[in-house]
Parts: structure tokens; sequence; C-alpha cells
């Protein structure tokens, strides 16, 4: 199937703005949606918000006041899409609700785009970020019950697991040292673009949305896990982001973020199955192949450009979401003893070859010094029922000791990390059974 979106008819900017009524839509049921339409829901926001920002920055870089106006137009529309989308979100869904559906996103967007993604480091990067996400995921599924009695599964719909990842408290690096190389904008294909694009709009709204809500709960603990872990996305923000080339032009950026609108869009509207959202996705695909056709004309315009020659032809799909535990699991029992190389290789290596004066070393002591939140996480769940909570096959579920003992690093712990005999003895009692009232 072909799909050019400079090609296909689209709804013309002035033709895009909706009533109030029509921007803010029923949102949707919190038990019965489908896990994979609020993964596409979260996701979307994320790249909505990254649209509007997106122009926000070029318009203050612009001296150009006809160009500029085009873009305040086309940016107020970049917003009311975002209304839209994020609030479709219903008021019953709680923040530790939506906080594991942001995990979720992470987890199985970034499997999918490193199993779709053409460049070997790129894809590298996407696994080693996978990781951490996936160990957050296990982290606040002990706050959903802890705190709001949740199964995890109530959001994840048995389609993600919960184990442990990589320790959270090993995500804490010398930000410099997570600047990977970046793409060459000349020979790098339009869908590794388009994928590195809608990763960070994904982590950089999981940060916004943690550094917006992590104080809504008074349980201490919780707020520090929140404000740990919000600080793990600003990393990966840092990271995925110094993988675009920066000599790319502010238009040839405008361009690639309508074109990664389009397919992300398109993408959705491909797989939804609540037939009220599709239609959203339907008519927003509709409205960013009419933003893609404008910012076309300005590359063409101002930098006498083929805008072909930076998008392609075709499009691609760079958000569809199902299970990938199993590729999860390969990655976790594979690579969870990988870390940044810090060298000037802006490589990776593993926790065994880390020299003594590694950079994150005195990251990871500075900031845990009086503990780790999400070591205290566990501890606070295993004095409540002896053992963490879990959704995973019972094999994985025991190898959670030997996972830890490959992926601790054996320097800068925090005082109270929690050690591999507890986990161990966490094993030994059988894994916490929600009762009916969760279903
Ligand atoms: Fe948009
Ligand atoms: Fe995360
Ligand atoms: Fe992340
Ligand atoms: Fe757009």
């Amino acid at each position: 199937m072909s799909f050019n979106a400079l090609k296909e008819k689209g709804i013309s900017i002035e033709k895009q703005l909706r009533t109030w009524h029509d921007i803010v839509k029923r949102p949707f049921n919190r038990v019965e949606v489908d896990c994979y339409t609020r993964t596409r829901q979260i996701l979307m926001n994320g790249i909505e918000v990254e649209a509007w920002n997106f122009k926000h920055h070029f318009a203050r870089t612009s001296d150009d006041i006809e160009l500029n106006k085009i873009i305040a137009n086309v940016r107020r529309i970049e917003d009311m899409q975002q209304t839209t989308v994020n609030w479709l979100t219903p008021s019953c869904q709680s923040v530790l609700d939506t906080t594991l559906g942001y995990e979720q996103v992470a987890v199985d967007l970034t499997a999918w785009l490193a199993q779709n993604e053409p460049d070997e480091y790129v894809k590298e990067t996407f696994d080693f970020g996978l990781l951490e996400d996936f160990d957050h995921l296990y982290r606040y599924s002990q706050w959903a019950y802890m705190i709001e009695g949740n199964n995890p599964d109530d959001i994840l719909h048995g389609q993600t697991d919960v184990v442990i990842g990589r320790p959270t408290q090993n995500h804490h690096n010398d930000n410099a040292i997570r600047l990977r190389k970046h793409y060459d904008k000349n020979t790098a294909s339009p869908q590794t673009k388009v994928n590195i694009l809608t990763l960070v709009s994904g982590e950089q709204q999981t940060h916004n949305f943690y550094a917006e809500h992590g104080f809504m709960y008074g349980n201490d603990d919780l707020r520090r896990t929140y404000a740990e872990i919000c600080d793990v996305e600003e990393e990966h923000v840092s990271m995925y982001e110094s993988l675009i080339d920066p000599t790319e032009t502010m238009l040839e950026k405008l361009l690639l973020h309508e074109f990664t609108e389009v397919c992300t869009y398109y993408n959705c509207y491909k797989d939804e199955v609540d037939t009220r959202i599709k239609q959203v996705w339907e008519e927003f695909t509709a409205m960013e192949i009419g933003h893609l056709q404008t910012a076309a004309e300005l590359i063409k315009k101002y930098e006498k450009r083929d805008p072909e020659e930076i998008i392609g032809t075709d499009i691609v799909m760079p958000c569809h979401f199902e299970s990938q535990k199993e590729y999860v699991t390969n990655i976790l029992e594979n690579e969870i003893d990988k870390r940044l190389d810090g060298t000037s290789d802006m490589n990776y290596t593993i926790i065994d070859k880390l020299p003594e004066n590694w950079q994150s070393y005195e990251v990871q002591e500075s900031v845990g010094n009086d503990g780790s939140p999400t070591e205290q996480t566990v501890q606070n769940i295993k004095a409540a029922i002896n053992r963490d909570i879990v959704c995973a096959d019972k094999k994985l579920i025991k190898k959670q000791p030997e996972l830890l003992e490959k992926g601790l690093e054996p320097e800068a712990q925090a005082p109270n990390t929690v050690s591999i005999d507890d986990y161990k003895d966490m094993t030994n009692i059988d894994i916490f059974v929600f009762d009916e009232k969760q279903k």
C-alpha cells in the first residue's frame, strides 16, 4: 500500500477551526477502553504538545512576518488538537492510572520502533532506553496498589509485563554522557527521522506529566519516586533528541514534524478499535495532511527544495501498538547490564567494564545519598505484603533475583537498596492475587 501524504487530499488550514463542543469530546471509559486506545491517546497528546511547542520555538527564531503568520495559524490548530486528544482522558482515571499508561507507551512503543529502525546505532539506543522505562512501570505498579488498591493489569490488560528492569537508581547518569551521535540528515532514512521524533515527543510528554502531577499525592515516598523518575525522563529526552541532526534547517524540521504527525495519526487510524476515536484519528490525519502540504510549500518557496527529498514518497508506521513481551524479555535477559561508556565514542559497555572513575558514579552517589525513592518503593511494598506486585509469567517472575544480580551496579548503591537476597525471599512467596473488586 502506498500513501504519499504530499499528494493526498487533506483539509486546508482555513477550514480547520472547530467549535468548542467539537474540540472537547466525551472522554473514553476508564475500564472499558482498550489499553492500546489509551496508549495511542497518550502518545498523540505528546505529539501535539511537541508540534505546538516547536512552532513557538520556530517563531522566536524567525524575523519573517509572512512566515510567522502562517506558523501562528497552524500552531493554534495544533493546540486545539492537543486539547481534543488529551481531554479524552476521563476525570476518574487517576494520576497513577495514567502513569501506568505512559510507561506502557514507553515500553511497547520503543520496542516497536527498535524492531523497525534501519539504523543500528539508533536501534541500540532505543533498546537501551527500553529497559529503563520497563523498570519505571514496575516501580509505579507498586504504588498503584499501595495508594489506590489497584491491579496494574486494570490498565495494562496483561499486554505488558511488570517485573524488575534495569534498576532505576542506575538510570542516573552524568547527563553529558547521555548525548548520542546524531544521524546525518543527508543519508538517514525518513523512517529513522520519524521514529526518533515520535519517541522524543512521547518521552518529553512523560517528563512533563510527571513534573506536573507528581506532587498530587500526599505520600512523600511516592512524591520522591515521581521526582526520581521525572529526572530519568529528562535524561531520556536529552538522549533521544541528541540523535537528531542539529544542522537541519527550521523549515526542514517543520516539514519533519508535520510528516511525523501525518504518519502517527494515520497509524492510529489504521489500528484503532474504538469507532468513535477512530473518527478523530481520521479527521486529524486529514488536517495534518493540510499542515504538511503547507510546510512543503514553504520549503519549496524559501529553500527551493523538493520536500520528497526529505520525507520520501511513502508513509511510515511509527506507532503500531501490540504486546511486545517476547522482544522485551529478550532484551531484558541480555542487556540489563548495559551502560553508557562515557567515552568520546558515545557508545555502550557493560557494568563489569566500567572504569573506576566512570562519570555517572558521582551523580548516582550525589542523588542517592539519602536513599533512592524507587528502592524505597519496593521496601515499602515488601513491608506491606512481604513481596512485590508483578504481572508476568512465573518463569520470568522467578528470574528477578538473577536479573538484579546482573543488572545492579556494585558501586554507588543507595543505602536503602533492596538486596538480591531480599528478592530471593520475595520470590518464595506466592504472588499477590487481586480480588474481584478490581475487575
Ligand atoms: Fe497536530
Ligand atoms: Fe519512564
Ligand atoms: Fe522514558
Ligand atoms: Fe500539524
